[in-house]
């Protein structure tokens, strides 16, 4: 292996299992690992404090109005083994994983002002490589040159079953059938935004992961990691 760092991109549905593949991805390499879906989340959470964002109506002038006040960071947390999402100075890392925040999240994600501040974050964050990120548009707007692009794909009904059973075992009251609903509403409007909807990058390689173990998706993905670092 040589010492040449890049940069990984993962893309792909939403709770596809990348972030928790990407986690272990980064600490093999050494690299840091960004996590773009929570800093949505956060300005999600932040709309929906304010009351900008409610089931029936959402301010995006307000809250477009807000985003310079909004400063999010991500800090290391030893007790969970990685950087927790915090806004202005506040750990939010548990509060942005509700169910409440994934329903509305998809609308905050696409008005173009939230997405602007979000993206040149994120390159700021990536600007030295060694950065594994994911997200929905990492390897076609964020790092469109990054030296590995990674698709992630599995069923709706899988992903909402491993969504499902993450947030039971962390207590929160919730069906299946509400997760499903969640799961396919968010893929819709993902794809179907204007701005940066979800698609896979043409010089991505895409992995379905629907039937492969963690530790299978890891081994795959470590091994393409290793293969395009060599090449540098
Ligand atoms: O990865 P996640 O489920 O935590 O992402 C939450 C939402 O944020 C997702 O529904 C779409 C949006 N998102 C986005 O538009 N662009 C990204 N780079 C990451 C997430």
């Amino acid at each position: 292996m040589t010492d040449h760092k890049i940069t990984i991109a993962i893309d792909g549905f939403s709770s596809t299992g990348k972030s928790t593949v990407a986690k272990q991805l980064a600490k093999e390499l050494s690299y840091v690992y960004v996590d773009t879906g929570a800093m949505y989340r956060a300005i999600t959470l932040y709309a929906m404090r304010k009351g900008f964002i409610t089931k029936d109506s959402f301010d995006t002038d307000s809250l477009i109005k807000d985003l310079p006040n909004l400063n999010l960071k991500f800090a290391f947390e030893a007790a969970r083994g990685f950087a927790a999402i915090y806004l202005n100075d506040e750990n939010i890392e548990d509060e942005v994983r509700t169910l409440e925040v994934s329903q509305y999240v998809s609308r905050v994600a696409a008005v173009s002002e939230v997405r602007a501040k979000l993206v040149s974050q994120q390159q700021l964050m990536g600007l030295e490589k060694g950065v594994v990120m994911d997200g929905r548009d990492i390897g076609t707007v964020v790092f469109p040159n990054a030296e590995l692009k990674i698709f992630m794909t599995a069923t709706a009904e899988e992903r909402a079953k491993r969504r499902f059973k993450e947030m039971k075992q962390k207590g929160q009251e919730v069906s299946y059938d509400e997760v499903l609903k969640n799961v396919e509403e968010r893929d819709h409007l993902d794809t179907t935004r204007e701005d940066s909807p979800l698609v896979k990058a043409e010089d991505a390689i895409e992995i379905d992961n629907s039937s492969l173990s963690l530790d299978e998706q890891f081994n795959t993905l470590l091994n393409i990691s290793n293969e395009v670092i060599a090449k540098q």
